[in-house]
């Protein structure tokens, strides 16, 4: 297959600035003189914030490596994983149609794909959400046929399993990845006949879909605000590289190592430069809003409910003393800043995410859409 830059370009590209920060410091781990060793994970986070990998964005890239364009044209036209060509705005489904799925329907869910995407690869679907390739093995044979979307993995697909999925996703919800015909990980059909300790109880999806299911990413671009600025320790003149977190600072690695975290992505924390020293308030600006030293009854509101709010920063509001709905929805302005500057890594999170509307509506009874979705289970 040729891989060509597209006809149609975008006039400029550039990181966002959490993504910049990012990006600086990827360049850190390399020794002086190698930074063009950062050009795999650079490109990659342009195709995740933008979904495919512009001209721009690859000459933005070598420009910050220091390469001729060439060099880098060379990296992102070699390797399969960077798009060259837009993406559905929602997914891109890949189709493995290897031996062992090709065997088991890899052909039926490509035929899916023809008919609910587009007749040909690569081609947006007429609503611009969806894109399709078909792809060569993804390591994932035992639970064939299977397609990765976005990020994660569906196995043990059947053409109607495919069907609903991509429903479901054009209809704003996310499945969860991993074995769809009920199997927890590549068990034999009729379970497990050896080492049955195994695979049970430890955690509800078997560790890759349980990974998607808390890092939540599985279909997201990614703007650099949701997942850590990962560096290395230290700093080194002229640079501005971050520095080593407390050890009680929410770090996680992106991709599916970082499931024992139990970070989910819609709160995964930025890493600050100057890392809180402690749990305690750490900027004096707004007021304090009347907080309760335990929930009342004993039972909190599951926080979790509000879109934006997680377990941990769940963890991190109980901590400061917010338990129910109703606090957060008398929250007045003042309180709201002062809130929002003392999330330690989630600034900015209660008026980002309107977290005092969402509570006005719990608190007086009512639905929001993502509370509904949550208790649906779609929401991961
Ligand atoms: Fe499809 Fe290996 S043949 S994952």
């Amino acid at each position: 297959m040729l891989r060509r830059l597209h006809h149609d370009q975008p006039a400029t590209f550039a990181f966002t600035p959490d993504n910049l920060a990012w990006a600086k410091a990827q360049i850190t781990k390399y020794p002086e003189g190698r930074q063009a060793s950062a050009i795999i994970p650079l490109l990659w986070r342009a195709q995740e914030q933008e979904g495919w990998l512009s001209r721009p964005a690859i000459e933005y890239v070598a420009d910050m490596l220091g390469m001729a364009y060439i060099r880098a044209l060379e990296v992102a036209t070699f390797y399969f994983m960077f798009q060259l060509s837009p993406v559905g705005s929602v997914a891109h489904v890949q189709i493995c149609g290897t031996t062992s799925c090709m065997i088991c329907g890899a052909e039926d869910l490509i035929s899916i794909c023809q008919d609910k995407i587009a007749p040909k690869a690569h081609q947006l679907s007429a609503d611009g959400k969806f894109s399709w390739e078909e792809v060569e093995c993804l390591g994932a044979c035992a639970n064939a046929p299977m397609a990765q979307i976005g990020k994660d993995y569906y196995e043990d697909l059947t053409a109607e399993r495919l069907t609903e999925i991509l429903d479901a996703l054009a209809a704003g919800e996310v499945p969860v990845p991993g074995p769809q015909n009920g199997r927890f990980a590549a068990e034999p059909l009729a379970g497990l006949s050896s080492l049955k300790e195994f695979n049970s109880g430890h955690t509800q999806f078997n560790a890759s879909a349980q990974a998607a299911v808390n890092l939540r990413d599985t279909v997201k671009r990614i703007d650099g605000s949701e997942v850590p600025l990962l560096a290395p320790w230290g700093r080194q003149s002229g640079q501005d590289i971050l520095e080593k977190p407390q050890t009680d600072s929410p770090v996680l690695s992106k991709g599916h190592s970082a499931d024992a975290t139990g970070i989910d992505k819609r709160e995964a924390p930025v890493t600050p430069k100057t890392p809180p020293a402690s749990s305690e308030p750490v900027v004096a600006e707004g007021r304090k809003p009347q907080s309760l030293s335990a929930p009342r009854d004993g039972t909190p509101d599951d926080l979790k409910m509000i879109k934006g709010v997680g377990p941990r920063l769940e963890q991190l509001l109980h901590r400061m003393g917010f338990y129910h709905f109703d606090q957060i929805a008398a929250w007045s302005g003042d309180e709201i800043a002062w809130v929002d500057q003392n999330l330690q890594g989630f600034k900015g999170r209660v008026s980002r995410d309107d977290w005092v509307d969402q509570a006005r509506i719990l608190v007086s009874g009512g639905k929001t859409e993502f509370a509904s979705r949550v208790k649906k289970g779609d929401v991961y």
